[in-house]
């Protein structure tokens, strides 16, 4: 049986994460979030101590490396050499981390398999950068989200902020850190952040978060 694929793709802070846990509800499928198993691998160089710049030393670790998803009361959790890592992956340094290494093509292929394994098996909203373009291009609906860069850091630092995770960050250096991100993730060589084709574009920098799950709902047919 042939399985129900949507994806969602689009640069850092612009709310896919959100959108695609109120769509999979919505629709009922799993919310598969792929920024999370970079920043899982992430979370393992930085414990470890790998210069994260240093491709040879991050693809030598590959083999050590087992991750794993569970899903706890419809939350994505990530599972990190058996431990659940989940609360660990958002911060800073770790979105730095997994932007440099989700450069490298031994660690796509090493997720790649994972996220293909899990879209055929389950009907699943994927986010990420390369979903609609490299990992499902098959995909029935293609959403890709865009916003303006200071208000992706606007809604990062509130977020934070909510959190108690600003660690000292002034909202300008996070607005500096999203252009930096989105620079690497779209120049980089495999898999960059870059529209499908047949990928519908909403720019979000002006709606609410209703307002653009009322927008991806309406692309979405045959659920
Ligand atoms: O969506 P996010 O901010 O959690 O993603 C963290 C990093 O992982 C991002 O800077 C780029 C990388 N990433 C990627 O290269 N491909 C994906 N499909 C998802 C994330």
């Amino acid at each position: 049986m042939k399985h129900i694929n949507i994806t969602i793709d689009g640069p850092s802070g612009v709310g896919k994460t959100t959108l695609a846990n109120i769509t999979a509800k919505r629709f009922n499928c799993i919310h598969v979030d792929t920024g999370a198993m970079f920043r899982t691998f992430a979370i393992y160089f930085d414990k470890k101590g790998t210069d994260e710049e240093n491709e040879q030393a991050v693809c030598a670790e590959l083999s050590n490396i087992d991750i794993g998803i569970k899903y706890i009361d419809g939350e994505q959790h990530m599972i990190l050499n058996g431990e659940d890592v989940t609360g660990l992956i958002r911060t800073e340094r770790i979105s730095h981390v997994a932007s440099v290494i989700s450069r490298y093509g031994n660690v796509r292929d090493e997720l790649l398999k994972l996220q293909r394994k899990l879209a055929a098996e389950n009907n699943v909203i994927m986010d990420g950068r390369d979903i609609g373009t490299v990992v499902l291009p098959d995909a029935g609906t293609k959403i890709f989200l865009t916003a303006r860069p200071e208000v992706r850091a606007k809604r990062r630092y509130d977020e934070l902020k909510a959190k108690g995770k600003l660690e000292g960050a002034e909202l300008s250096d996070i607005e500096k850190d999203i252009i930096e991100r989105d620079f690497r993730d779209s120049h980089r060589e495999i898999a960059p952040l870059v529209p499908a084709k047949d990928a519908v574009i909403i720019d979000t920098s002006d709606l609410s978060i209703d307002e653009v799950a009322e927008r991806i709902a309406g692309e979405i047919h045959g659920c």
